[in-house]
């Protein structure tokens, strides 16, 4: 028996990167999983890639029609929605005094109102179905303290812990537990990006901050995405029945909480 096994899971930003990874370890545990992002082409290769059980589904975390859409789909799809890992996120980084109006406005919208929002409507699926839910929100070590250069991305992470919180309180008469997961600096395509917007700001060579940081972690490298998949794996299971609200950091001991 596999820890997940007859259980339906709806990843969004699982085209690539840590979502890529939590879908294929939910899929070794016996789930089936919809594979939704913005990146419809990704998402459909993504889920070519991993198999029968994985589907591939168009979603804008940012767009109400579109996230009612894609959870609808997920439950036609799939027929019913027991967990849900709110992913999807973007990164920026800008001194304080070059942040606009428009960047703040598009990331929160999206790490922040495309968690609430989508949280929303697969609580309402599992609260209508009745028998419960897991809902696992992607936070970061980047809410737990500010940073310069990273104001706007920070206070998103910070806002996901909160509403992990209070989505938590809400939701678990319903038997709907809510929680999150902080990673710390994680390998891939988005740590790129990070990795540019450093080089600009600090004048760093390509390449230079991914190696300060990951020297930095007291493990003593940056984290894969699949050193995050065992707590994906175990706030999906039965086994955390009893846990409600939290955040966990799974960061290789940055930082402490
Ligand atoms: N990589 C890290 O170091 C790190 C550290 C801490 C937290 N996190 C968090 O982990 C999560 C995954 O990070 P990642 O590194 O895999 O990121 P990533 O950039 O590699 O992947 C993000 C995915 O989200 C999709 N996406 C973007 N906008 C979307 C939208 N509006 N609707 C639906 N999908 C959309 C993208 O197409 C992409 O497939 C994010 O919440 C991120 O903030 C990452």
């Amino acid at each position: 028996m596999k820890r997940l096994d007859g259980k339906s899971a709806l990843i969004t930003g699982a085209a690539r990167g840590i979502g890529k990874a939590f879908a294929q370890a939910y899929l070794r545990e016996g789930a089936s999983v919809a594979i939704a992002d913005i990146n419809l082409a990704g998402a459909q290769a993504t889920a070519a890639e991993l198999g029968s059980a994985a589907i591939a589904v168009e979603m804008d975390v940012t767009r109400q029609e579109s996230v009612d859409a894609a959870v609808t789909e997920t439950v036609d799809r799939l027929g019913r929605i027991d967990i849900l890992i709110n992913n999807a996120a973007l990164f920026t980084a800008a001194p304080i005094v070059e942040i606009t109006r428009e960047d703040y406005a598009r990331v929160f919208d999206i790490n922040v109102g495309g968690t609430l929002f989508t949280l929303q409507a697969v609580a309402r699926h599992m609260i209508e179905r009745g028998g419960g839910g897991k809902i696992i929100n992607m936070a970061s070590q980047a809410g737990r303290r500010g940073e310069a250069l990273v104001a706007v991305y920070c206070a998103t992470k910070a806002a996901v812990i909160s509403l992990t919180q209070s989505a938590g309180l809400d939701l678990i008469r319903h038997g709907i537990n809510v929680n999150a997961i902080a990673p710390g600096v994680v390998e891939g395509e988005h740590w790129l990006g990070v990795d540019a917007f450093f080089a600009k700001y600090e004048g760093l060579a390509p390449g230079e901050k991914m190696k300060q940081v990951g020297a930095a972690v007291p493990y003593g490298r940056m984290g894969r995405a699949e050193d995050l998949t065992g707590m994906a794996v175990f706030l999906a299971s039965k086994e955390a029945d009893y846990i409600v609200a939290q955040t966990y950091n799974v960061d290789g001991g940055n930082w402490m909480s």
